[in-house]
């Protein structure tokens, strides 16, 4: 993960894999993007394992690129792990689609995250949260990424409709789906666990849609199965595609802002002063967090005619990679890049992305996100580690595996 400043120097752009899920475990990407902003802004990475694809890492050319969906389109895949291949989900899963399909979808499932809608869940919501954090408030050793996956589930949990029992389970799988090379999630090999993992969430789905009497029509199932854009119902395959993109969209994301954003606490007590003395800096504390840990590292699109970035011209039909986790530290953009500061303003980052896809689920996030640092500020306790982090071993989601952690009074 990104949490380190980086020196002068680098890597030479020219040996660099960026696709190398290695580098974002083991390595500093930030060093290797800092590099990249400054001598190759605009790159393309020679076919090798992967087909060769063009990457951008500066503030104005990734903002370019994810908002600007006239030009570059996500129905050939979002991700790098669909380079090459294409991704089934394409033009049938929101965050995959193009307008116009993309704005029916989007319409369809706007009335979940109604202001309305979430304050119907929020009392689930702050229980289930102070349930997940107990183990910080009895003063027992815990591991904070176990802890924090959990919050994700349980901020999420009452609005996509999945029951309790099943949470950890769904949220290992959708890990198991992100980061397939991972120890902490691999079932043998690369292959054997991205398959397990897919088919396993379909199939949870595919059996809850089977049981109408189970469904709310105010929960995510519910509302795609009612939904009738342009007069038809979605195929049993476009709802199982969108619930996956949801769950997947939400449940790697959250944890690791949490994570990240309780370890900046400790590190800067006379922020964390600031915060419990005055909550209203809990917004903006979040944004920053979300800057800080940049848990989706990038988003790809393919651009849809020859296209001019920053001087370079990329052709029609390539795939262009663009490194939020880059852009969020771009030096020109963010005074002092390197340093957290829960006060920052304005604080311009695109760790949620720009444009039509700007993440469905942001307000979603910094409402659930919001409860979970009240709680642990209100608590008066700070975390500490005890052992070794682990960091996730992706290209795709920045995060911890590993947080062993206790958590003791703010003396
Ligand atoms: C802090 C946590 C989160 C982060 C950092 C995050 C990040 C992102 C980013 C960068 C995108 C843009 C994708 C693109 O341009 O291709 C996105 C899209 C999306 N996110 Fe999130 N997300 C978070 C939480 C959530 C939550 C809680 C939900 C659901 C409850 C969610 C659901 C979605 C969906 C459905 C999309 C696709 C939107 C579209 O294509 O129109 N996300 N997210």
């Amino acid at each position: 993960m990104r949490l380190t400043p980086v020196g002068p120097g680098g890597p030479d752009p020219g040996s660099v894999d960026l696709t190398d899920s290695e580098l974002y475990r083991s390595g500093d990407p930030q060093g290797l993007w800092r590099v990249m902003r400054a001598r190759a802004p605009v790159w393309w990475q020679e076919p090798g394992e992967t087909p060769g694809f063009w990457s951008v890492f500066g503030h104005a050319d990734v903002q370019r690129v994810l908002r600007d969906h006239r030009d570059f389109s996500s129905e050939g895949g979002n991700m790098l792990s669909a380079l090459g291949s294409g991704d089934p989900a394409g033009g049938r899963m929101l965050a995959a689609s193009d307008p116009p399909h993309h704005t029916v979808l989007r319409e369809v499932l706007a009335p979940m995250f109604s202001p309305a809608a979430q304050s119907g869940h929020a009392a689930e919501v702050r229980d289930a949260v102070r349930r997940v954090l107990q183990p910080l408030f009895d003063g027992r050793p815990f591991d904070l990424a176990e802890v924090t996956a959990e919050v994700a589930m349980a901020i999420v949990g009452p609005m996509i409709g999945v029951p309790d029992a099943d949470r950890a389970r769904l949220s290992r799988l959708t890990n198991m789906a992100i980061a397939p090379e991972d120890e902490a999630f691999r079932v043998r090999d690369r292959r054997t666990t991205l398959m397990t993992a897919h088919f396993e969430i379909f199939q949870y789905f595919a059996d809850l849609l089977e049981s109408p009497a189970d469904i709310s029509p105010h929960h995510m199932l519910g509302l795609l199965r009612n939904a009738r854009p342009e007069g038809e119902p979605l195929s049993s395959d476009d709802i199982i595609y969108n619930c996956y993109g949801l769950l997947l969209g939400s449940g790697v994301t959250t944890p690791h802002v949490a994570s990240a954003g309780l370890l900046a606490l400790a590190e800067h007590p006379e922020q964390r002063a600031a915060l419990a003395a005055d909550e209203t800096g809990i917004a903006s504390f979040i944004d920053e967090a979300v800057r800080w840990s940049s848990p989706s590292v990038h988003f790809m699109r393919h651009a849809r005619r020859d296209v001019e970035v920053s001087g370079t011209v990329i052709r029609a039909g390539e795939p262009v990679v663009a490194w939020i986790g880059s852009a969020n530290r771009d030096e020109t953009v963010f005074a002092d890049s390197f340093a957290f500061d829960a006060a920052r303003s304005p604080n311009r980052h695109l760790g949620f992305g720009m444009g039509r896809h700007y993440c469905l689920g942001a307000s979603v996030a910094r409402a659930g996100l919001t409860v979970f640092f009240e709680e642990v500020l209100r608590a008066g306790v700070d975390v500490t580690l005890t052992g070794e982090i682990g960091h996730l071993r992706s290209n795709t989601i920045a995060g911890f595996t590993s947080l062993p952690a206790v958590a003791v009074p703010v003396g």
